[in-house]
């Protein structure tokens, strides 16, 4: 099954919770794709050794990985990390992750500036454009596993919101407006 994704309450509750609209509104792996996020489904049984991974690594260009496990006793500065994962930010580069195991969250701002949840699970990969607004958390599960690719030699530096002079920033507000989606 694809990821799931869904517009977002606005409680300050826990954000490892769902937080679905009451009714849920879902969002579509086409939605996605309008905002410039794309989705693939892998067998992370085989993720060592998987030629599909192999083919969009190759296509894509994505030469580096590595592979992180996000849990309590596995994460230096655990509480720290994942608080600086949840704040709103972008990146100037692409964010793809593939998870292998567990769950996590992926928030990413529509074209109106609402938030979308994306439900990652074992075996979903996302790529995230440069220049979109977005955070992570984990789900009420506290682990994920997951694999960081990257083209060429990574950036992990992260600018929070509001970081809207980058030219990343502005390209991708540009790809929007080409799309037809909104850009606030
Ligand atoms: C990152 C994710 C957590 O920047 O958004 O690594
Ligand atoms: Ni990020």
């Amino acid at each position: 099954m694809a990821a799931e994704a869904w517009y977002m309450d606005g409680s300050q509750e826990d954000p490892r919770k769902p937080h679905r609209l009451e009714p849920n509104e879902p969002v579509s792996l086409r939605q996605l794709e309008a905002l410039g996020v794309f989705y693939w489904k892998l067998n992370a049984d085989i993720y060592e050794s998987d030629p599909e991974l192999e083919r969009i690594r190759r296509d894509r260009g994505y030469s580096f990985m590595d592979v992180i496990s996000i849990h309590r006793d596995t994460l230096p500065d655990y509480e720290q990390k994942l608080k600086m994962f949840f704040e709103e930010h972008l990146h100037l580069d692409d964010e793809i992750r593939y998870i292998l195991d567990g769950h996590a969250y992926f928030d990413v701002r529509s074209g109106e500036e609402r938030w979308i949840r994306i439900a990652m699970t074992k075996g979903d990969m996302i790529t995230l454009p440069a220049g979109i607004y977005h955070r992570f958390t984990l789900d009420e599960t506290n682990y994920t596993k997951a694999m960081r690719l990257f083209v060429g030699e990574p950036v992990w530096k992260a600018y929070n919101r509001p970081a809207d002079d980058f030219d990343a920033r502005q390209k991708y507000l540009s790809s929007l407006q080409e799309r037809g989606e909104k850009a606030v």
